[in-house]
């Protein structure tokens, strides 16, 4: 059955991305609509280039509080649908247009205004939306208010929603100082707002959506025991949960058709043009094209161990004689990017870095590199390894999360990818070892093997069936 569906999301690629929740929203609603749904996105409107570049429609003025403070917003709409699905921007003058998506002080302010607007721009619509899919702490909120405000509870109450954990780990904690942010509602409701004495956006859209999914089976496990506090609750909760496994958008990530790319190719060219996109980035990066390239790409940050990275790329250099060479592109906290900085000049020849984000570098080093490192401690999905996949690249990753439910390790009867099972120094330099092995010694399997990643298909039709589903259970409800 055909269904209006509306995602409610910070981040959506290309308009606004600080990680895989931008590409997930960017990119699931398009493949609902080739099903035949009607699905649309709502998110804060920044000031990104993509809002300077396209044409937009104003469709709703409207009129809110939080607390004592009293605002206006607009909704726009981008006109030419140019994204394959509705694209609508919540503009609050003053808090949400700002450069970037999150970090600054008033976030909190600033994301519950979006959520207010958001439930009273619906509120406004002449018939609902037979789904509400909000995604992450950002969103978190919004069942709960559509539920419990009395402002929207006669319109929305009924309305199904489902809320997507990406990251467990952010939670939008506010203090109780802050209740009366929020439009009024019942008192005694206040125990599905809180966890722990604090407000918290996450805990309060599992206990109050519909249903609850994950973007991997094993993640859903794994909250259960390790969830920044809340355990128990995905415990108590998980008859409603479901893990469905991300997608990747193969129209944008082809290797045959990839603008960003120096040089595109197929499976049936990897060689060549894997070989031509390393040899650009090995001239940008000073690195040597006849060594095995292993690439990280992503936040560095504690939760994808990046804070491993310096001292495992020193030891394996030292280790395999200079027979690996390593490049990161990432940004994070500031004292992984000090040590990856410092080790350039050491390390000369052997290893280089790109602190900050480039998107079309991204695509070049998914291309270029023979290895792909995520040696995360935590990984709700992970797309970098589908992408590596798609572009023939070997995934070197720690067994958790999404990670452990996408790579199978070359051991393995089928295996196509390396596997280690701590976030250790000792594990990564190890596994380093075991594809430098593959690389010099059994170059006909990696060859083999590039060729049947690229033949993966982890394209969305699979997760969009899956959340349909999920969509005519609710319905029922
Ligand atoms: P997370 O959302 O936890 O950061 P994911 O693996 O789901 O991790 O997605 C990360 C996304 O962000 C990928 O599209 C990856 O290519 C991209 N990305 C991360 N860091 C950078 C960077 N510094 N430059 C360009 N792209 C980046
Ligand atoms: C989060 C997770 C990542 C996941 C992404 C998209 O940022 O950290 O593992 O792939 O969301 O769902």
């Amino acid at each position: 059955m055909a269904m209006n569906i509306i995602h409610v999301s910070a981040e959506c690629y290309p308009v606004a991305k600080a990680g895989g929740l931008g590409d997930v929203v960017g990119a699931l609603p398009k493949y609902q609509n080739k099903a035949g749904n009607e699905a649309k996105v709502v998110m804060p409107m920044y000031r990104t280039k993509f809002l300077y570049n396209h044409e937009w429609e104003l469709v709703h003025e409207g009129r809110q509080r939080m607390g004592a403070f009293g605002f206006t917003y607009n909704i726009i709409r981008e006109k030419n649908t140019e994204l394959g699905f509705e694209l609508y921007l919540v503009d609050i003058n003053g808090l949400l247009d700002r450069d970037k998506i999150y970090g600054y002080n008033d976030d909190t302010e600033r994301f519950v205004a979006f959520q207010i607007a958001v439930c009273d721009w619906l509120n406004s619509w002449h018939t609902p939306p037979d789904i509400v899919h909000c995604h992450d702490h950002h969103s978190g909120l919004i069942p709960f208010i559509m539920q419990n405000c009395y402002v929207f509870r006669d319109k929305l109450q009924y309305v199904p929603t489902i809320f997507t954990v990406h990251n467990g780990q952010y939670q939008g904690w506010m203090g109780w100082d802050k209740y009366h942010y929020l439009p009024l509602y019942d008192g005694y409701a206040w125990g599905k707002l809180d966890w722990n004495d604090m407000i918290n956006p996450l805990a309060s859209a599992v206990k109050c959506a519909d249903r609850v999914t994950t973007v991997s089976e094993s993640y859903l496990e794994e909250l259960r025991y390790s969830a920044n506090g809340l355990e128990n609750l995905f415990e108590y909760e998980k008859g409603k949960c479901r893990g469905i496994l991300n997608g990747i958008d193969a129209e944008v990530w082809n290797t045959a058709t990839d603008p960003l790319l120096e040089a595109r190719y197929t499976s049936r060219t990897v060689a060549d043009g894997k070989l031509k996109n390393k040899q650009f980035l090995c001239n940008e990066f000073g690195l040597t094209p006849s060594l095995p390239l292993f690439s990280f790409i992503g936040r560095l940050v504690g939760e994808k161990a990046a804070d491993l990275l310096p001292d495992a790329i020193y030891q394996s250099v030292i280790q395999y004689q200079g027979r690996a060479s390593f490049l990161i592109l990432g940004s994070g906290e500031p004292e992984v990017e000090a040590a990856l900085s410092r080790m350039v000049d050491p390390l000369k020849g052997f290893y280089n870095c790109f602190i900050g984000y480039n998107e079309g570098l991204s695509h070049i080093i998914y291309a270029g590199s023979d290895f792909l490192l995520m040696p995360s401690r935590v990984e709700p999905c992970g797309l970098n390894q589908m992408y590596a996949l798609r572009y023939g690249t070997i995934p070197m990753v720690r067994s958790v999360g999404g990670l452990k439910d996408t790579v199978l390790d070359m051991g393995n009867p089928g295996g196509f990818g390396i596997r280690f099972d701590q976030a250790s120094v000792a594990d990564i330099v190890y596994s380093v070892g075991r594809a430098v092995d593959l690389y010099e010694k059994q170059a006909p399997k990696l060859v083999k093997m590039r060729k049947q990643v690229m033949a993966i298909d982890h394209s969305w039709d699979k997760a969009a069936a899956a959340y349909q589903g999920l969509y005519e259970e609710v319905k029922k409800i």
